[in-house]
């Protein structure tokens, strides 16, 4: 867990300074070692905690983190870690302005508000048990004149705008290399679109590689290699 843990740090220290993210990770470790409770994760995951004001997350993400509405991402078979970084980022930290990670126009996510009530073991539990789902109804691509362009920019980047390639990170299959690369194989390409925009915009600004990249991209680009993404397998 350490070793995790402190990959975690790095991944986002880059971007908000170890200083801003080490106290809470420390406390963290103080603790030892957590591991997740995926019965746990699973209950909160399908009834929520009413007590609590904790939203069932099976009712935006569906049975398992298979999502059938694109604005609410597939969640199913997603690294643990990430996940967790992400409920993570989507709280305001003491002291910030905001969440690192918000949604459309700056605005605070519709996560923020579903992360309030939620414990650190809460989010381990919940990530785990996200973690070990299997994505069932994967979404496609669904512009086949984008293909190729998006096969491209997948596979070799946009060197004249200094773009890498995605498949270095992402891995070739879309699958992502956990625990710090998402898959990306099976979302919806509207949701990796809008996510590549709020990078670019600085919404999202939970990941800094992500934030140059997308930076460096058009609207054209974008379009193409998340319909791509949304298609590999
Ligand atoms: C009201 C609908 C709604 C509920 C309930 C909800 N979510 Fe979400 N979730 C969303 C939306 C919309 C996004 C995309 C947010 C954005 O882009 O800012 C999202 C994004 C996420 C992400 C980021 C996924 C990624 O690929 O980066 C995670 C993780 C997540 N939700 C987990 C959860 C968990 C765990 C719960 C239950 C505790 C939950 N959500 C409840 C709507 C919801
Ligand atoms: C140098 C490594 C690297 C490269 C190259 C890279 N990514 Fe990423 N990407 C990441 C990391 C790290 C994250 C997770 C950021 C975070 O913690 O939120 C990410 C996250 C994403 C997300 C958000 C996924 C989600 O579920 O919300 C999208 C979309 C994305 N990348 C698309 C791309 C595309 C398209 C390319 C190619 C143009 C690309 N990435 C190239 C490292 C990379």
């Amino acid at each position: 867990m350490k070793r995790v843990l402190s990959r975690v740090v790095l991944a986002s220290g880059m971007l908000l300074g170890m200083a801003a993210v080490s106290p809470c990770f420390a406390a963290d470790a103080a603790a030892g070692p957590v591991k997740p409770d995926f019965a746990k994760g699973q209950q909160l995951f399908e009834q929520g905690d009413a007590a609590r004001g904790i939203v069932p997350c099976v009712s935006c993400h569906g049975p398992g983190g298979n999502s059938t509405i694109p604005a609410n991402p597939n969640l199913a078979g997603q690294a643990h870690e990430y996940i967790y970084k992400q409920l993570n980022d989507f709280r305001q930290k003491e002291g910030a302005s905001g969440a690192a990670r918000k949604g459309p126009d700056g605005a605070p996510s519709v996560m923020s508000a579903m992360v309030i009530s939620l414990t650190d073991a809460d989010m381990r539990n919940v990530a785990g048990y996200i973690s070990q789902q299997k994505l069932t109804a994967p979404a496609t691509a669904t512009n086949e004149k984008l293909a190729e362009a998006g096969q491209k920019i997948w596979r070799a980047g946009l060197p004249e705008r200094n773009v890498p390639a995605c498949a270095g990170c992402h891995s070739p299959d879309g699958a992502g290399i956990p625990s710090q690369y998402p898959r990306l194989g099976g979302q919806f390409p509207s949701y990796i679109e809008d996510q590549l925009k709020l990078f670019r915009a600085g919404h999202r600004a939970n990941g800094p590689m992500m934030l140059q990249i997308a930076d460096r991209m058009s609207d054209s680009n974008i379009k193409a290699v998340s319909d791509y993404a949304a298609g590999l397998r």
